[in-house]
């Protein structure tokens, strides 16, 4: 058995070599800060000083470095990590774009191809999903995960495990997940990465513990920490979550791996003395491998000697690696995932680049359409397409790519030139670079605009403005890209405005003024078409916001799920000593769930299976929902819930299901949601999960801002 070769392997290990597994180091590309490294790597991994090396992709690049791994006294095969985050070679939406399809399906796909893509280049092990819960625009990594809302965020994150590792580890198409960063980390002050978090033990317990637990549950075979403190506690050194949570009381089974250089970071924190001191709390408290710190490899076996490390806790991180080692093959087989002929077929399948397009689709959120501007009719006389983003490729595509498209993609506009036909004359010009700093190109600019019947303006964000380390103080539109819309106003044209973005952004003339706005995200190799096909009406939208958009900065941070207050706003008009902005309303521009559709659904005819349950029972609530519009679409219906009162006060609403539902025009179909104790429950006082008896109240809708059917239930004790 696998736990019989683990320990066999492990009672040959010196000390020395035993460290050596739970070192990891970074190839040729960086993704944090350079390290000083203590002798050639090549040598270190020879000597069995390396137990998984990062940022190394592709078949000849992974063999020659295995190859050296094989020639260590115990052939202890290495792991190859890398940041296939939204794709390998197939670049899909950034998972906040993809999360905004709330498709599983989509998701668990784009997670598999990727997985295929990356498996046959070498690649062993993704450090993703992201399963960070993010409330704060600021905080630029908002863009690698699901969003604000934990239930999705839950969903989701299994998803992507299941996309990632497939049926099962050890598949030569799966590659491990990590379900990163644990823990709290979305949580950073003010928005500012890396910043510290400071929270309440029911808020981590509620909203951002449980995607980790989703992705556990899915399998995930290993773990990533954080670099933030929790409640003055680095997570590299905090063992309450990683000992006592995570292989405590969840039971993982697979190991933790620190983020970049954060065993290393304890120092500049404040919590370690030295990086001696670091690796031993580091180990201690449950961090089983060292990503780029050296403090492993340069100390933690002489702080077993001093005593400061018990053997069997690195024992314990030892056989964690290996045992994933095993089960992925690479003792029978080092290189079964660096497969020449494999790569050369995954990389170049046209189907991975129709599901882009597919997927990109489903993630493109219709916020507004007025007069029913959208679709656009073929055979215009003229379209105009500009704007910042109109010609983009690169930015298109998003940060944490493995390798850029650009060269094989369509931007916006050769892609609404493909779609409108030879009949329509497509003109383009920027107007501005995204930076917009001038006015000069406004004239070019406008000069097509006044020449077509319909301008379509993409605006927003270059590619490297959201992601790791692109915390913005301020996320409206960049420079003077939104003079450049009230320009197109000035001449009275009313624009379709395309947004491209790897988070929500602020942007209220636009609100208020466009004819139509599609917020695309970082569409992805395919984002071009895919922006087209929801202009032209050939992908219905369906998409729907996973983060609520506020409607300036001082609304942040915000979040749907917020608390009641004692002095809450009924009527806007009176606000005078009540929980309110006396410069700004309350309600964001967009609410969490918001998302149009080019044809519309209605709502009735609710039915409880019984108007209340025991402890035990479960309760089906179920309506009838109707495609009441001229065409086939899918809406996405929400399951939110209330508890009026109980012993902590509960927030005013909390997703609590969702289902996409694709109706043909004219048909009505019932759809059914269960709720059982687990719906009801909450994390109480006593730090446990409850569900009091008492009222609750459901409610279904289309976002969390638009509910159309209300029903209170009894939990009877
Ligand atoms: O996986 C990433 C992590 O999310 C941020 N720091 C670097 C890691 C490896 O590239």
């Amino acid at each position: 058995s696998v736990a019989q070769r683990v320990e066999h392997l492990l009672g040959q290990m010196t000390l020395e070599e035993k460290v050596g597994q739970l070192n990891q180091l970074s190839g040729k590309e960086f993704t944090g800060p350079a390290t000083a490294k203590v002798r050639s790597m090549e040598a270190e991994i020879r000597s069995g000083g390396v137990g998984s090396m990062l940022n190394i992709k592709g078949v000849p690049d992974t063999r020659r470095l295995q190859a050296l791994a094989l020639q260590s006294r115990l052939k202890i095969p290495l792991l190859f990590g890398l940041d296939v985050i939204h794709g390998y070679q197939t670049v899909f939406p950034v998972p906040l774009g993809e999360s905004a399809s709330w498709d599983l399906e989509a998701i668990e796909e784009a997670a598999r191809i990727a997985a295929r893509e990356a498996s046959a280049s070498g690649i062993h092990w993704t450090f993703a999903p992201m399963v960070d819960i993010g409330r704060d625009p600021r905080w630029g990594r908002v863009m690698e995960g699901a969003g604000e809302d934990s239930y999705l965020g839950a969903r989701i994150a299994e998803a992507r495990v299941r996309g990632f590792q497939g049926a099962r580890l050890g598949g030569v198409e799966s590659v491990m997940a990590t379900a990163k960063h644990f823990a709290a980390y979305g949580a950073a002050t003010a928005g500012r990465d890396y910043n510290a978090v400071d929270m309440s033990e029911q808020l981590l317990h509620e909203t951002y513990l449980p995607p980790f637990k989703a992705a556990l549950d899915a399998g995930a075979a290993t773990f990533m920490n954080a670099f933030n403190t929790l409640n003055g506690i680095p997570a590299t050194g905090h063992a309450g979550l990683q000992r006592d949570i995570l292989k405590g009381a969840w039971g993982f089974k697979g190991f933790v791996v620190s983020d970049w250089g954060s065993v290393r970071e304890m120092v500049v924190h404040g919590y370690a003395s030295d990086l001696a001191d670091a690796a031993a709390q580091a180990l201690t408290a449950g961090s089983d491998m060292d990503m780029e710190s050296n403090a492993y490899s340069s100390s933690l076996a002489a702080q077993v000697r001093a005593g400061k490390v018990p053997m069997a806790q690195v024992d314990d991180a030892v056989r964690r690696v290996l045992t994933k080692k095993f089960e992925l093959g690479l003792f029978d087989d080092p290189y079964r995932f660096s497969d020449p002929a494999r790569e050369q077929a995954a990389l170049n399948d046209p189907r991975h680049r129709e599901a882009a397009r597919r997927i990109a689709g489903k993630s493109i959120v219709l916020l507004k359409n007025e007069g029913g501007i959208l679709p656009l009719k073929r055979g215009l006389r003229a379209i105009a397409v500009v704007g910042p983003l109109a010609d983009a490729r690169r930015d298109l595509e998003g940060g944490w790519i493995v390798k850029s498209n650009a060269g094989h993609m369509a931007s916006l506009v050769d892609a609404v030139r493909e779609a409108a036909g030879p009949a329509t004359k497509v003109s383009y010009a920027p107007g501005c670079d995204v930076a917009c700093r001038g006015k000069d190109g406004f004239a070019a600019a406008l000069r097509a605009a006044r020449e077509a019947d319909v301008v379509v303006l993409a605006v927003g964000e270059s590619w490297d403005m959201s992601g790791e380390a692109k915390s913005r103080a301020d996320v409206q539109l960049p420079g003077r890209q939104g003079e450049l819309f009230e320009a197109l106003r000035a001449i009275g044209k009313t624009p379709v405005v395309v947004i491209n973005a790897g988070r929500p952004l602020i942007f209220e003339n636009v609100a208020q003024q466009a004819g139509a706005i599609l917020y695309a995200w970082f569409p992805g190799s395919e984002g071009g078409r895919a922006t087209a096909d929801v202009l032209f009406g050939d992908v219905n939208p369906s998409a729907r916001l996973p983060m609520t958009f506020p409607r300036n900065m001082g609304q942040i941070p915000i979040s749907y799920q917020q608390y009641e207050t004692g002095r809450p706003v009924r009527d806007e008009k009176n606000i005078v000593y009540k929980s309110a902005y006396i410069d700004s309303p309350n309600t964001p521009r967009y609410a969490f769930g918001h998302g149009l559709s080019y044809t519309t659904f209605a709502y009735r005819d609710l039915k409880l299976s019984q108007p209340s349950m025991g402890p035990g029972d479960k309760i089906t609530l179920s309506f009838l929902l109707a495609n009441t519009g001229k065409r086939a679409g899918t809406e996405v219906v929400q399951l939110y819930l209330r508890d009026p009162v109980a012993s902590v006060v509960r927030p005013v609403k909390e997703l609590k299901g969702f289902q996409l539902l694709r109706l043909q025009p004219g048909e009505e179909r019932r759809v059914s949601f269960t709720i059982d104790r687990e719906t009801l429950s909450f994390f109480d006082r006593k730090l446990a999960w409850t569900a009091e008896p008492g009222k609750f109240e459901l409610m279904v809708g289309s976002a969390s801002s638009d509910i159309r059917l209300r029903q209170a239930i009894e939990l009877t004790p």
